[in-house]
């Protein structure tokens, strides 16, 4: 996390901002017919974003409507800043490393096992253990506790709909995530900097939440893999190091347990970490948040009680003094 100051990644220089070509494309795509869809879809994927091409298109994704605000739509991150401005520390500290470094990651084939307290464990290659859903598009506000802020169009489905098909017992009380474990593939992983793999949970009602999101993609093609490839959890009322990338492992426990950063310094980085502005880290104010890729300079915009889903979430933690849910 935040343990040296970074300099602000340099401001991209396409005047065609990807997110307006990414909408128009959207629509288009839903609009046009075959021939005419084919000569003017390639024209506006080379405008779309050069970087982006490199990641196959996902197959039958649909928006869900509940998560296309109008406002946000304007306020998308572009690809380009999304994919080169990273936190994987599998890969390095500096947010350029994950996606210099992170290219060789296999992840065909990717197994991610269910298990624990569940009736149903079972373990699954990527494509089987996504085959049961329909991919949607959801445009969430993302916050990472480091105070800078991103909007993403994420593709997957809801965490809940793979914990209903697992069927947790009633012991079960947490969700425990756990990312790949290959040194040799990340290569971070041979230093002692964190308690690898990294490991993240949820209580199991925050992880039942039609919020939390498993996602496959991003602005409609795979993730690319500084980004979590091929599968990551992404709960956007939590600040962003919740949202665990590269998954392989899902578990359904009793206790709660330790997660990585909450290991490292668990004054800084709690369990529960949701986005609260009122609750400062120790170490900086979490008032108000750089927007990625809008440039150095440019005004700060206010952090908003769980990342704007107070009216959503509020309700999971109404026996709780808030200032402890940080
Ligand atoms: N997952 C793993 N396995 N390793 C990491 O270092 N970093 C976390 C989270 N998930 C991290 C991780 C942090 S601190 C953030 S802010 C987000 O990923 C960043 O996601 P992004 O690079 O897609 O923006």
């Amino acid at each position: 996390m935040l343990l040296k100051t970074r300099p602000q990644h340099p401001i991209a220089s396409s005047s065609i901002t990807p997110e307006q070509i990414y909408w128009q494309r959207r629509e288009f795509l839903a609009a046009a017919s075959g021939a005419l869809l084919t000569s003017m879809g390639l024209g506006l994927d080379s405008a779309w974003a050069a970087s982006s091409k490199a990641y196959p298109e996902l197959p039958q994704v649909k928006p869900n409507p509940s998560f296309q605000d109008a406002e946000l739509k304007k306020k998308l991150t572009r690809f380009e800043d999304i994919s080169s401005y990273n936190n994987f520390y599998e890969f390095g500290f500096d947010k350029d490393e994950p996606k210099k470094n992170s290219q060789n990651l296999k992840t065909k084939p990717w197994t991610v096992k269910v298990h624990g307290l569940v009736d149903k464990p079972g373990s699954y290659l990527l494509e089987d253990f996504i085959k049961p859903y329909a991919l949607e598009d959801r445009i969430y506000r993302f916050r990472c506790v480091e105070a800078w802020s991103m909007v993403v169009p994420w593709v997957g489905f809801p965490l809940r709909l793979l914990l209903d098909q697992a069927k947790p017992t009633s012991k079960a009380k947490f969700v425990t995530f756990k990312t790949l474990y290959d040194p040799t593939q990340m290569p971070m992983q041979m230093s002692r900097s964190l308690d690898w793999p990294y490991t993240e949970a949820l209580r199991l009602d925050e992880a039942m939440h039609d919020l939390s999101f498993l996602a496959v993609g991003v602005y409609g093609r795979i993730l690319p893999n500084q980004n979590g490839a091929p599968l990551r959890l992404v709960v956007p009322w939590k600040y962003g190091y919740k949202s665990i990338k590269s998954i392989v492992s899902i578990e359904l426990t009793a206790e709660r347990p330790k997660t990585t950063w909450e290991l490292k310094a668990p004054d800084e980085y709690p369990f529960y970490s949701n986005v609260l502005p009122e609750v400062s880290h120790p170490r900086w104010s979490q008032k108000t948040e750089r927007i990625l890729g809008s440039g150095f300079f440019s005004k700060r915009q206010e952090t908003l009680p769980y990342n704007g889903y107070e009216a959503e979430v509020a309700s999971l933690y109404k026996e709780f003094d808030r200032r402890k849910l940080y």
